[in-house]
C-alpha cells in the first residue's frame, strides 16, 4: 500500500516528516511542483555483482547484492534513473538543489541523465573513505571513495549555499570537493533484533551532515526518494530540516522510522546558520540615521595619513570629490577597490577604530529587533555610541 499524503502540513500541503512507502516514481508524482529544498538521493547502484565475493580466510563479504539493486539491462537502469529525476526535477523549487551519491558502476549513467533533464552541476565531491573494504582478490585498486553530484535546477538558478559556514567547520579554510570520512560502522550501523545487518549501503551520518551544512536551512525540507534505513531524516531532524522519505520495503522503513522517533531535534538558536553571507547588509547611510555617526565627522585610514569627511547622505568628501565610502577609500589610495568599512576609522576613547565596529553594532541591534519579530527599521533601539 502506497501511504500518500498522509497527515499532510496545510502550509505546504506536503507528508513533511514521514516515511512513504512505494515505488519513488508513483510517490513522487504525489508530491507538488515546485515544493521542496533539497534532495538528497541515494540510488540502486547497479552492481551487476557476479557470484559470492569471499574474504581471504573464506567468509563472505556482505556485498550490495540486494534485489533492489538488481536490473537486467542497462536500458532498465537509465530508465529508473530517466523517471525519478524527471519527478525530482519537478518537486525542487527553482531555487532548490540536488545531490546523488553513486560509486563508478553507476554515477556517470545518473550524472549523464540528469543533464538531459536540465540539472545544471555546480560541483562533484569525492568522498573518500578512511577505512575503505579491500579489493579481497587483488585484481584491481581498492575502490576507496564514492561520488557525488551537487546540482541546480538551471545554470542561472539561485540557491543556498553556506560558504562561510563551511569555511568554519574547516579551520578557516574554504572547503574543497574532496571529503574524508569513515564509512558507516560501530554503533552508529542499525542491527536488527538478530544483530545483522538492517541495510548494506547506510551511509554514514557525517556526510548527510556535510551535505546539510552545505546547502540546507534549519525549516528547509529534505526529500530523499530512495532512504533505505533513514540516514537523511536522522539527520535532518537533529539539524532542524524536515524531510519526506521515501522506500518500497517494509523492513527498512520499519528500522527507519524506529531510528528516527529516538532522535531529538538539536537547540533552534545553535543550529542557525551563521556566515557573513547570511549577514544582513547595513548600508553606511543607515548608521547617520541611527545616530552612530554624525554628518561633519572626519574619517582617517588606519595611519591618519589620509581622511574624508561624513556627508549627511551617507557619502564622504575629500579635495572637493565625493563618492561612497568604498570608492573614496580606493581613490585615496589609487587601488582598483577598497572595503571602506576596514579602511575607514573613527575615533573611540582617543583610538582609531574601524567603521565595521560600527556596523557590527547596527547588526546586533537589527538581529535583536527581528528576534523579537519586529520590524527592522521602526523597532531598532537607538545603538549605543562607541564611547
Ligand atoms: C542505496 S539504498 C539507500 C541507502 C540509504 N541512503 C541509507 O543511508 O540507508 C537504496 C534504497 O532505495 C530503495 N529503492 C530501490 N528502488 C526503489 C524504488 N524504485 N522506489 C523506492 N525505493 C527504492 C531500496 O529499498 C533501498 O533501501
Amino acid at each position: 500500500m502506497i501511504r500518500m499524503r498522509a497527515k499532510t502540513n496545510p502550509k505546504h500541503d506536503l507528508p513533511l516528516n514521514q516515511i512513504l512507502k512505494g515505488d519513488c516514481i508513483d510517490v513522487l508524482k504525489s508530491l507538488p511542483d515546485n515544493s521542496v529544498d533539497m534532495v538528497f538521493a541515494d540510488p540502486p547502484y547497479n552492481m551487476q555483482l557476479g557470484g559470492d565475493l569471499h574474504r581471504p580466510d573464506h567468509t563472505k563479504v556482505d556485498a550490495v547484492d540486494d534485489h533492489w539493486d538488481q536490473f537486467d539491462t542497462m536500458k532498465a537502469y537509465d530508465e529508473l534513473s530517466k523517471a525519478w529525476l524527471k519527478e525530482c526535477y519537478r518537486v525542487l523549487k527553482d531555487t532548490g538543489t540536488l545531490w546523488v551519491i553513486g560509486s563508478y558502476h553507476n554515477i556517470y549513467r545518473v550524472g549523464a541523465t540528469l543533464m538531459d533533464e536540465g540539472f545544471w552541476i555546480l560541483n562533484d565531491v569525492v568522498w573518500r573513505k578512511n577505512n575503505p573494504m579491500p579489493n579481497f582478490r587483488g585484481t584491481r585498486l581498492c575502490n576507496a571513495h564514492e561520488t557525488l553530484i551537487w546540482a541546480s535546477k538551471g545554470e542561472k538558478n539561485k540557491f543556498t549555499f553556506n560558504y562561510d559556514t563551511l569555511k568554519e567547520m574547516n579551520d578557516g579554510l574554504q572547503m574543497r570537493s574532496d571529503w574524508l570520512i569513515p564509512i558507516c560502522s560501530g554503533g552508529e550501523r542499525l542491527k536488527d533484533e538478530d544483530g545483522k545487518k538492517v541495510h548494506t549501503t547506510q551511509k554514514p551520518e557525517a556526510l548527510l551532515y556535510r551535505v546539510l551544512m552545505t546547502a540546507s536551512k534549519p525549516g528547509d525540507v529534505i526529500l530523499d526518494p530512495f532512504f533505505g534505513s533513514g540516514t537523511t531524516g536522522a539527520v535532518a531532524k537533529k539539524m532542524g530540516r524536515n524531510f519526506i522519505g521515501i522506500d518500497r520495503e517494509d523492513f527498512y522503513i520499519k528500522h527507519a522510522q524506529k531510528r528516527i522517533d529516538a532522535i531529538e531535534t538539536g537547540d533552534m538558536a545553535s543550529l542557525q546558520i551563521t556566515g557573513k553571507r547570511e549577514e544582513v547588509r547595513i548600508p553606511f547611510s543607515m548608521l547617520l540615521e541611527h545616530g552612530l555617526i554624525e554628518p561633519g565627522t572626519k574619517l582617517t585610514c588606519s595611519k591618519g595619513k589620509k581622511s574624508a569627511t561624513v556627508h549627511s547622505d551617507g557619502s564622504l568628501i575629500s579635495n572637493n570629490e565625493k563618492a561612497s565610502i568604498h570608492k573614496m577609500g580606493a581613490k585615496l589610495q589609487d587601488a582598483p577597490s577598497c572595503n571602506g568599512w576596514t579602511y575607514w576609522h573613527t575615533k573611540s576613547k582617543g583610538k582609531a577604530v574601524p567603521i565595521d565596529e560600527l556596523r557590527k553594532l547596527m547588526r546586533q541591534k537589527v538581529a535583536q529587533a527581528h528576534m523579537v519579530g519586529r520590524s527592522q527599521t521602526e523597532s531598532v533601539d537607538k545603538p549605543q555610541m562607541l564611547s
